[in-house]
């Protein structure tokens, strides 16, 4: 249920982040092609002395971005693919993820080469990451294999929107929450991908501080749980070790009039892929 995520995490600091993390107990480890750290997560995979068997590895295959011209085609996501497993220095991905819905022409072609990649063994499970209906149903109606999983931005200010909830759990697939602890004050601190309106930062509406002091927890321990006893694994990202520590300490139970408090909000703002820009409503 609790993953590290690894964006924004250099390439060089990758290999000393995973090994703590590996070594702190954490099993899961999100990565993506687009985030250039594959190479270092992979070295602390062959160093480390966990079985594979043990550990999950989830990256994600970058389509192209929004708005441009050319996308990711299927003999280019087979290749992506290979990179990927090569940079990882594995033979199989855990889970394989299409990371964003933004090849609006060929999102169908994308998803058969995902399902071609699984049929070659090069992938064990398959999934899309930021997809609402819309972008799930086109899978649904073309009549191939389901994603199994779908990642996205999920914490109290960027709730799943309703008709996806329902759509997911309906086709058993899976949310898994990415930028959870976007609420917090020093969220993203010092990186350019940090466009949280300035009222959000000290925003009252939501009492997560005095929330969290009632379990004697953190704001980001509070965030966490609150999102996995929703039903949604976690996949907070540190460079810092106690933190780490922090982010894996979540044994307490959040009570279910504290859970209300804190999902009282629900503005669908996306704070991960800046302000008024959502891929979730890409056409
Ligand atoms: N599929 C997608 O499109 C997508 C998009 C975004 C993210 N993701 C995945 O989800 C992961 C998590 O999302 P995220 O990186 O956006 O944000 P996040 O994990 O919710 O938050 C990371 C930020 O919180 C800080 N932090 C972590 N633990 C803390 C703690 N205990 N106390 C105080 N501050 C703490 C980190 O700083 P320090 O590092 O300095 O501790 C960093 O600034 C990513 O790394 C990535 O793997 C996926």
């Amino acid at each position: 249920m609790v993953g590290l995520g690894t964006w924004l995490i250099p390439n060089d600091d990758a290999k000393r982040v995973c090994t703590d993390a590996l070594n702190l107990g954490y099993r899961h480890i999100d990565t993506a092609q687009i985030y250039q750290n594959e190479e270092g997560v992979g070295n602390a995979l062959v160093s480390s002395s966990i079985a594979r068997e043990d550990i999950f590895i989830t990256t994600k295959m970058w389509p192209g971005m929004y708005g441009d011209e050319t996308f990711q085609t299927f003999s280019g996501a087979i290749e992506a693919c290979e990179q990927s497993l090569k940079l990882l220095q594995l033979n199989e991905i855990d889970l394989y993820l299409i990371h964003n819905p933004f090849a609006t022409n060929s999102r169908v072609e994308l998803w058969e080469a995902m399902v071609e990649l699984k049929k070659q063994g090069k992938v064990k499970h398959i999934g899309v990451s930021n997809y609402n209906v819309k972008h799930i149903k086109e899978i649904e109606d073309a009549q191939i294999e389901m994603p199994v999983a779908n990642q996205i931005e999920i914490h109290p200010y960027h709730m799943i929107p309703d008709a996806l909830e329902v759509y997911m759990n309906n086709h058993n697939i899976l949310p898994i929450a990415y930028s959870t602890l976007a609420p917090l004050p020093n969220w993203r601190e010092g990186s350019r991908w940090n466009s949280k309106p300035e009222a959000m930062k000290n925003d009252p509406s939501i009492p997560f501080l005095e929330v969290a002091e009632k379990y004697n927890v953190t704001v980001a321990q509070l965030l966490l749980k609150w999102s996995i006893q929703l039903g949604y694994p976690v996949l907070p990202k540190s460079v810092n070790y106690e933190r780490l520590k922090e982010n894996l300490d979540l044994n307490f139970t959040i009570t279910g009039e504290d859970m209300s408090h804190l999902s009282v909000s629900n503005k669908a703002q996306s704070l991960a892929w800046q302000e008024k820009f959502d891929p979730l409503d890409v056409d």
